[in-house]
């Protein structure tokens, strides 16, 4: 009887051991993606990538500063392989800080080379251009002009009003601070940032949700990426109006690359290089992505028609990866 009870007990454990072997390569085996662009896009994006490549997949989505925070706690032991979406410039902070694995992928050569790091940092999968969102309702009862401009921020009857993302999570905040920055020089940007922050009423965590506390009406202006108001209008919200800055208006460039010790290197340039493709980019607009693709086989959404009115800066995305950490930390310090 012991010794049919400790054969049964050598039993259960050995099963025990090879489903959990099991189950730990399977989970070994299933790419980890990081996202920073829309969770419906990033849901549409696993879904066929899966269907093309039967690699199973699945993914986190954080804003931009986040998904930097993640990668740099996750260093030593990398959980995810691939960064898909977010700002390039913090894609650039991450690769100064060891945690990307540069690649150049085969399909590469069809993104122009203003839109890729010509080492294969990151490369870009689509554009959208920093601009305000007004509440339209609010600016008629209150009798106010849409602003145009930057400085037109800073006027009386916005204090209180503005909402913007915070640029230590928001890839989207962080382009606001490197555009202003970059058009007005490093000591009268901060000092206008400065004003700024006394005029704003919240800072969000991502940079899409600016849009839509201004569409509920919860505050009169927000500035976010134009392709986010433009799916707003879409979803109902009627009562908003957008315009890019007169005096200059900065962009980012969405980014996909893999992280340095990548647990599926693979899998993770099968990704990249499925990411880069007319298809896979034109999937955004099914899901409310109307960014312009960096593909140049790629059919941009039509909406962003503004686009060609717009007053660009020569945004420069190196330097403005180079100097993120330090650019943030005088923006915290100043407001302390
Ligand atoms: C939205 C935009 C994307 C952008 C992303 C950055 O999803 O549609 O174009 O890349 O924001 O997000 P973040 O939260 O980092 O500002």
């Amino acid at each position: 009887m012991r010794k049919l009870y400790i054969l049964l007990v050598c039993f259960l454990i050995g099963i025990s051991t090879i489903l959990h072997k099991n189950n730990t390569s399977s989970e070994e085996e299933r790419l980890t993606i990081y996202a920073s662009l829309m969770e419906e896009q990033a849901i549409k994006a696993v879904e066929e990538f899966e269907k093309e490549t039967g690699i199973k997949t699945n993914f986190i989505r954080r804003s931009s500063g986040e998904i930097l925070e993640k990668i740099r706690k996750e260093k030593e032991n990398m959980k995810a392989s691939v960064w898909y979406g977010g700002t390039a410039d913090t894609f650039i902070s991450a690769y100064e800080e060891g945690l990307i694995e540069p690649y150049k992928s085969p399909n590469s050569y069809m993104i122009p080379n203003e839109y890729k790091d010509e080492n294969g940092i990151w490369t870009g999968i689509y554009i959208g251009y920093l601009g305000f969102i007004a509440n339209e309702r609010w600016l008629k009862e209150n009798n106010i002009d849409m602003p145009n401009c930057w400085e037109d921020l800073l006027k009386p009857e916005f204090e209180g009003n503005i909402v913007l993302p915070n640029p230590s999570s928001s890839g989207t905040a962080y382009t606001i601070v490197a555009t202003i920055v970059q058009l007005m020089g490093e000591e009268k940007g901060l000092e206008f940032l400065n004003k700024l922050d006394k005029q704003v009423v919240q800072y969000t965590k991502s940079g899409l949700t600016p849009g839509i506390v201004v569409g509920l009406g919860e505050a009169g202006i927000g500035v976010t990426f134009l392709n986010n108001v433009i799916r707003y209008e879409k979803e109902g919200y009627k009562n908003i109006e957008m315009v890019a800055p007169k005096d200059g208006t900065g962009y980012e460039i969405g980014a996909v690359a893999i992280l340095k010790d990548a647990p599926n290197m693979n899998e993770a340039k099968k990704f990249v290089d499925w990411s880069l493709t007319k298809r896979a980019q034109e999937l955004g607009k099914s899901v409310g992505s109307y960014q312009v693709l960096t593909n140049y086989k790629a059919a941009s959404p039509k909406e962003p028609e503004f686009i060609k009115d717009i007053n660009l800066i020569k945004y420069d995305f190196k330097w403005a990866g180079k100097n993120r950490k330090r650019l943030i930390k005088k923006f915290e310090d100043m407001r302390d």
